[in-house]
């Protein structure tokens, strides 16, 4: 080559990264990966003693509540689901009579109604208007010492809520009794719970909870594990991540500073072992399906266009930082979004500009895309797939959360996966597609009393059936409280066997 061809042919390859060689060029495809949920991700029901330490820990962002007077024995209600005034006519509960909790501190909230409004204090008694909280829509909640079900709300006047009738509820009480006849009193039903990194971090709130993660970071998942792992057949991991963590150390309160020091951590540890990591974007800002694990705060399901640009930065924060690291496998882009919340156009939109982002750093590292849940067929994605390099299609597979399953029998799931889910995968996996992800499966499912034999050949038959997926599998998750869940026990305790 002449002078110049030779000047622009070192132009050239000085673009690549430096790193590129270092890079997974030695990624070995099918992956058996294993789930590290619950690390740097919290879901609470995979450990529930890590929110012991929270007082009222019964009372987390996102709790749903409902009150019924005693005295009039109905229920509050924000009449039309919001935008009006607050009543007590309700003989039943259902949506407006459902009050979901943002926690101020451990015994200060503010109660937001089916149609987001907060409830507050207005000139014609209670109501449920404005769309963000102040003073006067946060109520100190007293719960009764010997019946924590029994509730009375101080409102920011200092005076208590109370029923004066059915259609009218105003904050002017004066009296403490806690007699059914009482008007300011109510009895509290929780409906429902979230349990994911927002209401740990905001129950401990800033004093306690950088310590708390802190801890919790170095413990449940230490170098050991990874030696572990590779020991008994695993070559990769799959590790939840939130959208706080492009903001490290300092992210936005509640959320706590550290988990890219833990990430970093992982990294090292899977290099030394010999093992791979897919970083999954499990939480986005405003929430892709309303789930503890994707870092909601009260369960609202809101992301959309106006979130690409940011969520897309992340993706680029953890590009920039592990795209050069010879143990990055693969980046996804958005755990679980469901439709049809999150529509098919925003979601294109976003995952062509989180795939850009990834490839400013690496060209090697695949790009995950996930399926949405809900109605969607598991295809759309394949006509923007096929306009990028090394990309996978990720879906997950429970024999569990659905009526479908609750009767079968031990062996109707067993053929289930043998039939309905291999042929699920034989859809999906087609030579000029993309690869396939079963990222996330588990060895629990409705079958009780179920033995330990029928345990064994339960997962036998997925490990078979998604042995299939061109990219690999990876099962929920390495460390539970609940053992079927745990592949750490399931291994210990010789329930599943990978070499
Ligand atoms: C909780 O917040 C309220 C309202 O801001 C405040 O008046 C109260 O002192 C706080 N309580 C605690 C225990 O921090």
């Amino acid at each position: 080559m002449d002078y110049f061809t030779f000047l622009l042919f070192l132009i050239l390859i000085s673009c690549f990264p430096s790193s590129s060689h270092a890079q997974n060029s030695d990624l070995k495809l099918p992956l058996r990966a294993v789930n590290l949920g619950n690390w740097l991700v919290t879901e609470g029901w995979m450990k529930p003693s890590r929110f012991d330490g929270i007082i009222n820990k019964d009372l987390l962002d996102g709790t749903h509540v409902q009150f019924l007077s005693t005295k009039l024995n109905k229920y509050l209600c924000a009449e039309n689901g919001g935008g009006t005034l607050v009543v007590a006519n309700r003989p039943s509960a259902s949506d407006w009579e459902i009050f979901r909790l943002w926690r101020v501190n451990e015994s200060h909230f503010n109660l937001r109604v089916f149609n987001k409004q907060f409830v507050g204090l207005g000139s014609g008694g209670v109501e449920a208007v404005s769309n963000t909280p102040t003073g006067s829509e946060t109520f100190q909640i007293v719960r009764k010492d010997d019946d924590l079900s029994r509730v009375r709300f101080r409102a920011s006047n200092g005076l208590f809520l109370q029923a004066q009738s059915e259609t009218l509820v105003t904050a002017d009480y004066t009296g403490s009794g806690w007699d059914d006849g009482d008007p300011s009193v109510f009895k509290m039903t929780i409906v429902n719970i979230l349990e994911g990194e927002f209401q740990i971090t905001n129950g401990y709130g800033p004093d306690r909870a950088p310590q708390v993660m802190q801890d919790h970071w170095n413990s449940y998942i230490t170098e050991e594990d990874f030696n572990f792992m590779s020991a008994n057949g695993l070559n990769a991991v799959r590790i939840p991540v939130g959208w706080w963590i492009a903001q490290d150390p300092t992210p936005p309160q509640p959320f706590v500073g550290g988990s890219s020091k833990a990430l970093d951590n992982a990294f090292t540890w899977a290099e030394k072992y010999g093992m791979k990591v897919i970083v999954d974007l499990h939480a986005v800002k405003a929430s892709q399906n309303g789930n503890d694990h994707s870092g909601s705060r009260d369960g609202f399901q809101e992301w959309g266009d106006s979130n690409i640009d940011e969520t897309v930065a992340v993706i680029e924060f953890l590009a920039a930082r592990y795209g050069g690291r010879p143990g990055l496998a693969a980046i996804g882009l958005m755990n679980e979004p469901l439709a049809p919340g999150v529509t098919i156009d925003a979601l294109t939109k976003y995952y062509k500009a989180g795939y850009d982002a990834v490839r400013k750093y690496t060209t090697n590292a695949y790009v995950i895309l996930s399926a949405r849940l809900g109605p969607a067929d598991p295809k759309e994605l394949y006509s923007l797939a096929g306009s990028m390099n090394r990309v996978a299609i990720d879906v997950h597979y429970y024999n569990l959360f659905s009526d479908t399953f609750k009767s079968m029998t031990v062996q109707e799931n067993i053929d289930y996966i043998n039939n309905q889910r291999a042929s699920n995968l034989g859809y999906l996996i087609s030579p000029n597609g993309p690869l396939v992800l079963v990222g996330e499966w588990t060895g629990e499912f409705d079958g009780d009393g179920a033995s330990m034999e029928d345990y064994q050949r339960y997962a036998r038959a997925q490990i078979d059936v998604y042995g299939d997926a061109t990219f690999g599998w990876a099962y929920w998750a390495y460390n539970c409280d609940r053992n079927h869940w745990s592949l750490k026990w399931m291994i210990d305790n010789n329930f599943i066997k990978l070499q």
